[in-house]
């Protein structure tokens, strides 16, 4: 077993997996944790700032992209190792304009690739992409060796960075690693994504807009899970460009999803507005995972605690939560949801 690298730079920390792994590798133990985040309208500095007070911590505002800052902080704090976190993350989005995916989540992986490429004592890159690049899987679940489909604009974005991380591996020797999660729910995520946003909605006794039918299947993981799974792989030392899936394996519909909400809750089932569905809207998600798991990595929490645990944080954490859906929030979801929500069904 190799030790693990002592010296990290962790891109998107601002965000809601960022946050998270940050504050779990630092109670590790980690020597020097250097945050990267642009504070995009999904970055959140409020989430790391009681970390500035640890010697071993700093955050710095940077795009990925730039390509000369990034290489040049890379140099300066004598990174061993990056965990990848920074993207633009949100289906929806990615539908209504491409580019910002394209920029970070290709051009973005480039410039650290191109960053790290024949550094000397740099051990390892932990890209960390998503089950969404193997696309609605129909029937089984998904393993690291089936084809990526991707069918939004957001996984072909991750696809192709996937792609640029082999890529860099194969052709220019640099030591990677590549996970690939199914969808997370716990704290710090931003209220775009369902979970959040529909616990936040039903305390406010705000509508729930539910996609479609409301039976598109999720395989939903606790967000400590993947960074402890994250924190496995990099002590793994295996950085020959393999992927690893991160799951709990355990799907879920997106009704059962919303009643188990309400009830967490004591709201009732009127909320729910069936609503037009997504276009290109992926059925199913399912991965397996026994390749991470034969390595010792198991997920510790059941949906069901860690489903009560979350809507727990968002109750008690309604400052957090307002602050961000506040100003710019509020015209992304009347452009997202007022005539959706017009237009939607009580019933399906
Ligand atoms: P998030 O949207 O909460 O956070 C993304 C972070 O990246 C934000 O802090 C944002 O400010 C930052 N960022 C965006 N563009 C940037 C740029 N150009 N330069 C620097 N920082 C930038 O996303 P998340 O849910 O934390 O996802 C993190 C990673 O995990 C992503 O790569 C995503 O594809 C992957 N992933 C997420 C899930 C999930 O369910 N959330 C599942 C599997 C994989
Ligand atoms: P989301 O949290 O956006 O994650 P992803 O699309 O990356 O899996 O959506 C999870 C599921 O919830 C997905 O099937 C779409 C559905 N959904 C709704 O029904 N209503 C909503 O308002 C949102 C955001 C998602």
């Amino acid at each position: 077993m190799t030790v693990r690298p002592t010296r990290l730079l962790v891109t998107g920390a601002a965000g809601f997996i960022g946050t998270n792994f940050v504050r779990h590798a630092l109670a590790a133990g980690i020597d020097r944790l250097v945050a990267l985040d642009l504070l995009t309208y999904a970055g959140n500095y409020a989430n790391l700032a009681d970390l500035e007070a640890d010697a071993r911590f700093r955050f710095v505002r940077l795009d990925v992209a730039a390509r000369a800052d990034v290489a040049r902080l890379v140099v300066e704090e004598r990174i061993e190792a990056i965990v990848h976190c920074a993207a633009e993350t949100h289906v929806d989005r990615s539908i209504g304009d491409h580019t910002p995916f394209l920029r970070t989540n290709v051009d973005g992986t480039i410039a650290l690739l191109e960053a790290v490429r024949g550094q000397a004592g740099f051990r390892c890159f932990l890209h960390v992409s998503t089950d969404e690049v193997y696309g609605s899987i129909a029937e089984g679940r998904a393993r690291e060796d089936w084809p990526t489909r991707p069918s939004s604009p957001y996984a072909a974005s991750k696809a192709a960075a996937d792609g640029f991380v082999q890529a860099y591996a194969t052709t220019h020797g640099v030591p990677a690693v590549i996970t690939r999660c199914s969808n997370n729910y716990g704290p710090y995520q931003f209220p775009e994504k369902v979970i959040p946003l529909f616990v936040t909605n039903a305390l406010d006794g705000q509508p729930l807009p539910l996609y479609g039918d409301g039976m598109n299947v999720r395989d939903w993981i606790h967000v400590e899970d993947h960074v402890e799974a994250l924190w496995h792989v990099l002590g793994l030392g295996e950085t020959d460009g393999r992927v690893y899936n991160v799951s709990a394996e355990n799907e879920v519909p997106n009704r059962t999803v919303t009643d188990r909400i309400l009830a967490l809750l004591g709201r009732p089932a009127t909320l729910v507005r069936y609503v037009a569905d997504r276009p290109g809207h992926d059925r199913r998600y399912a991965l397996e995972s026994a390749r991470l798991r034969a390595t010792g990595w198991r997920p510790r929490r059941s949906f069901d605690e860690g489903l009560a645990a979350t809507v727990d944080w968002y109750r008690d954490q309604r400052p957090w939560w307002e602050a961000v859906k506040s100003g710019a929030y509020r015209d992304y979801y009347e452009r997202m949801y007022a005539s959706r929500l017009r237009a939607g069904r009580d019933m399906p």
